[in-house]
């Protein structure tokens, strides 16, 4: 889907005031005064589209969707099988989840369907196609958005049965599953597939290969029941396009395979602005990490598709945006290739759940409360900016991150189990490039590294064989990699490489992984730079895990930092080693963000990337790239003056490139 405008709106439940038509019109008035041109509709609709088995009633959905088009609204379509009838659960208590415990759900919530029950998929189908049948070709539809948040595990007696069907093909056999799992541990040799279960509380819990099997299969399903939406709308829309609401920091489903499915990935964005102990920029940085995952997904824009105007009702403390943060979040997105920015929700419900969750328009209706002054004011830059509609970003930095690397990583006991941090550690090499004006992208093992720069590697402790190799002539051909400590220690099946570690790569790196200490919650060694060291890094402290390597001997790499305590001292805490045309670098440890500033600094421009801006940017200040745009925004209070420009404190400027140079569009 190419769109030529940037999307502006949101989620909208009209189905809860269908009994009041005044608020429904003031919808549409107040909608064409905060520049909405988008809707989602649908997403929580199916008991009053099938209120009973087999009856439906979308005449009023199909109302709603021509009234808003008449308004130059139009609508992304949900199918409604997040949350089902409760005649559906009462009936057929199949499509009810199971919990690990093995208990099975009462009816409650949403998005806990059974994904695997022929049931449930049958009744989802049925409305799917009625949806299909009435809006397949309808102009005013112009994306599909299936089920909502795809989330959760089932371990039904369906699932379980599916879960053998699904290793018998993986596995082939018995014998080789056994392998796989290294099962004879414990003595745990399957002898037929039948004794196979879910991982449980109360159940199989030590086999890790299992747990990661289970992890995949579960992801599989969630991919299933997607493409099984998707084609259902398909087989009676053939020119519909999809796309399903994804999650931050995200780890149920793997993200990079859904998205192969998808035809536009988009995200729901909810970041603790004003949390305690954080900066604004911190935040930003925090979800600006996410953006780039969700471009980099399909290398192309994304749609925000949920975001709050104002506060949510499930954080812990849930602040206010502060004056000025709405917008700043809202160009944040467009800044990293997203091409709408969208609300949860139009209007707060009355009750239930979320009713005092933020809305653009509250309980009052007021349109000079501030979200809706705000919202205003977000549809007006958008309407300013829309010529940055479908243009890509360049390509720089890539950052592994991988799904099936995370669950083994976090699935396995070792030398931290006081958790290791994965997404820290992501983000210690993300907020370091990006303050220093980098375009990163996040990728998976299968990803091709092809046009970028500087590959980096943290913690990538399950690698393939294929991708290990794919790096090294990478950086054969003269690109730049960086692998940190806890990288290359088992295979996809989570048994332990045999051999030097981290595997496949010694040589690129010259050296090998010797031992690796574990550190307590605040213990640090101190690390100092190795003088006449051909990269100056800065003193810095060592924490998590400490890996301890040793020097290849024939073709070694050259330290560049040392670690000063323990028995350790002495012991490269980063290093770099030329290997072919290009150059790997090593870090051992876990260390400060300053550390990270100035390592990105150097490592960046060895590897020959520019940064976004190529002025100095006061402290504060972040700058990305979309092909032929220029952002830069103020994450502080105070105003700065960039590009002899004034930003406001967390202002934001927006400049196209033209033959006269950047020109300010905002
Ligand atoms: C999202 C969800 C929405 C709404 C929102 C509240 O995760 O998709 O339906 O619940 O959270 O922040």
């Amino acid at each position: 889907m190419q769109t030529r405008q940037l999307f502006h709106g949101g989620d909208y439940n009209p189905e809860q005031w269908l009994d009041r038509p005044d608020i429904l019109e003031q919808d549409l008035e107040l909608m064409q005064k905060a520049r909405v041109n988008v809707v989602t509709l649908g997403v929580f609709s199916w008991a009053l589209l099938e209120p009973e088995e087999g009856v439906f009633r979308l005449d009023w959905l199909a109302d709603i969707i021509h009234k808003l088009y008449e308004r130059g609204i139009s609508t992304i379509l949900a199918t409604p099988s997040a949350a089902r009838p409760a005649w559906l659960a009462h009936k057929y208590p199949e499509v009810r989840r199971v919990r690990a415990d093995r208990v099975r759900e009462l009816y409650n919530r949403r998005q806990n369907y059974c994904y695997t029950s022929p049931v449930y998929r049958e009744k989802v189908r049925r409305i799917d196609q009625e949806l299909a049948r009435r809006f397949g070709g309808d102009p005013a539809v112009v994306l599909w958005h299936i089920s909502n948040e795809l989330s959760g595990e089932c371990h039904c007696e369906l699932c379980q049965a599916e879960f053998r069907r699904w290793l018998q093909e993986r596995y082939g056999s018995l014998q080789a599953l056994n392998k796989a799992w290294n099962a004879r541990f414990w003595s745990h040799d399957y002898t037929d597939w039948e004794q196979i279960e879910s991982p449980a509380p109360q159940g199989e819990n030590a086999v890790q290969g299992l747990t990661l099997d289970w992890k995949r299969f579960v992801s599989s399903r969630h991919i299933d029941f997607f493409r099984f939406e998707r084609d259902c709308v398909r087989a009676l829309a053939p020119q519909a396009e999809f796309t399903a609401n994804l999650m931050y920091r995200f780890h149920d489903i793997d993200y990079h395979a859904l998205a192969k499915e998808l035809d536009v990935v988009s995200w729901d964005s909810y970041p603790t602005w004003h949390k305690r102990g954080e900066t604004v920029e911190e935040t930003a940085l925090d979800t600006a990490m996410m953006h780039d995952l969700f471009y980099s997904l399909k290398g192309k824009p994304f749609l925000l598709m949920e975001s709050s105007p104002s506060f949510t009702n499930w954080q812990p403390v849930s602040k206010q945006k502060k004056p000025g943060i709405a917008m700043l979040s809202a160009l944040q997105a467009v800044a990293h290739g997203s091409d709408s920015v969208c609300y949860f929700q139009w209007r707060a419900s009355r009750g239930a759940e979320e009713k005092l969750h933020g809305a653009v328009v509250g309980h009052d209706g007021r349109t000079d409360a501030r979200p809706f002054r705000e919202t205003v004011q977000v549809g007006e830059a958008l309407e300013q900016v829309a010529q940055v509609a479908a243009s890509g970003r360049p390509k720089q930095a890539a950052i592994l991150h991988d799904w099936s690397n995370m669950w083994a990583l976090e699935g396995s006991s070792g030398p931290r189990n006081a958790g290791l941090g994965y997404w820290k550690e992501l983000a210690g090499h993300y907020n370091a490039l990006a303050r220093a004006g980098i375009t990163v992208d996040l990728i998976g093992q299968e990803s091709s590294l092809e046009g970028y720069g500087l590959v980096v590697v943290p913690m990538l402790y399950l690698i393939g064989e294929e991708f290990a190799q794919r790096l090294c002539q990478f950086v054969k051909q003269g690109g730049t990699a960086v692998v940190t400590y806890w990288t290359g220690v088992v295979d996809e099946s989570d048994l332990c490489w045999l051999g030097d570690t981290p595997h496949g790569l010694t040589r690129m790196l010259g050296l090998r992984r010797a031992e690796i200490d574990g550190m307590y919650d605040g213990e640090e060694r101190r690390c100092s730079p190795v003088e006449g060291a051909p990269a100056a890094l800065p003193a810095t402290r060592a924490s998590v895990l400490c890996e301890v390597a040793a020097l290849d001997e024939e073709d070694p790499a050259v330290p560049l930092l040392v670690y000063d305590e323990d028995y350790f001292a002495g012991a490269p805490a980063a290093a770099v080693h030329a290997y072919g045309e290009g150059r790997a670098y090593y870090l051992a440890s876990r260390f400060t963000p300053e550390f990270y500033e100035s390592f990105y600094a150097e490592a960046a421009k060895q590897a020959g990337l520019a940064p976004a801006c190529d002025q100095e940017l006061p402290w504060g200040v972040l700058s990305s790239r979309r092909d032929g745009f220029l952002f830069l925004q103020n994450c502080t209070e105070a105003p700065v003056t960039v590009l002899g420009c004034e930003l406001a404190g967390w202002g934001t400027g927006v400049w196209q490139e033209t033959e006269n140079g950047w020109e300010k569009i905002l």
